[in-house]
């Protein structure tokens, strides 16, 4: 039976090959998307959710336009990351559907609050819509199944301040309230993230598929490659919401630890930092399982594999 899955994200590069990993695996339901301010803008990132849909040829799945600013935070766009459309140098067409008019944390808690215990979610933009959805509707937090969270650097540096990962550092209060939901949480951060480098080399072999899926990977990953070289010295990028995906389920890829974690929500330069308690000084109970070890081919090898049979199936 395929897990029933609601993607709430911002496209964004990485993003939208999350959806794409979504819609060509078949141990997933793609109920449903809901969109957040982010990478671009919630109005730009709902136009790049509905294209990539297109592109899947999944434009059955339906788009929930979220929020559009973080709870308290002014917004903070990720232009220099992401190009201005969000999707670096790739230019799809214009979609011919249009987001549902339900707003998506109302969505999010319909579908979580009808069905207890069957949906997963899961989150790979800033935290915003899931916050406000818990803070509507409290309830959500004991019916749904899990969450899968990007976001975070638990010992790993910040790729937005030295110290915080770019989802948690624009809605660090979002993510704050996530965290101390009790919601059945799996953190996928940046410790695992950055050590699975989708290559020039991993490009090149998608590209023997003449398809506009491997042209829109190209397009894309170019810009996300030239950012990663310029501001990281990384050759390559990293493809952090894809991986999230994946391990609702290929959870091996990883190795995981409970730990209680937290995000710093004070005013000083640690804003957005997430942090473990290893030692357990609070003495609480673990709030999230976070992957901190990885098995990087057997998630690229998924990855390229998944991309060869949609650039197959779409050419
Ligand atoms: C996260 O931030 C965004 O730029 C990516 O889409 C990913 O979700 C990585 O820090
Ligand atoms: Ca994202």
């Amino acid at each position: 039976m395929p897990k029933h899955i609601i993607i709430d994200t911002d496209p964004g590069i990485d993003d939208a090959l999350a959806i794409l990993l979504a819609a060509v695996s078949p141990e997933i339901a793609l109920d449903g998307v809901t969109t957040i301010h982010g990478n671009a803008s919630t109005e730009q990132t709902t136009w790049n959710a509905l294209a990539v849909l297109e592109l899947a040829k999944a434009s059955h799945v339906p788009v929930f336009k979220g929020c559009d600013l973080p709870l308290v935070k002014e917004s903070l766009l990720g232009p220099e990351t992401h190009g201005n459309s969000g999707l670096g140098y790739a230019q799809l067409p214009e979609p011919a559907t249009q987001p549902k008019a339900q707003h998506g944390s109302d969505y999010l808690i319909e579908q979580i609050m009808s069905r207890p215990g069957e949906v997963t979610l899961v989150a790979i933009g800033p935290l915003t819509n899931v916050a406000l959805a818990i803070r509507q509707e409290p309830h959500i937090v004991e019916n749904v199944k899990e969450v899968f969270i990007m976001g975070g650097a638990i010992q790993h540096p910040g790729n937005t301040t030295a110290q915080a990962e770019y989802n948690t550092y624009v809605d660090p209060h979002a993510a704050h309230i996530v965290f101390h939901s009790g919601m059945p949480m799996i953190l996928t951060p940046l410790d695992v993230t950055y050590q699975c480098i989708f290559t020039q080399a991993d490009l090149d072999r998608l590209l023997k598929i003449d398809s506009p899926v491997t042209k829109f990977i190209a397009d894309a990953t170019r810009f996300y490659m030239e950012f990663h070289d310029e501001y990281q010295s990384i050759d390559g990028c990293v493809i952090n919401d894809p991986m999230t995906l994946a391990l609702t389920f290929m959870p091996e890829i990883c190795d995981y630890q409970n730990l209680v974690v937290d995000v710093d929500i004070s005013t000083g330069v640690g804003l957005g930092n997430t942090f473990g308690d290893f030692y357990n000084y609070e003495k609480k109970k673990p709030n999230m399982k976070v992957a901190m070890g990885v098995r990087p081919r057997m998630f690229m090898e998924l990855f390229l594999e998944r991309m060869e049979k949609l650039a197959r199936e779409i050419s």
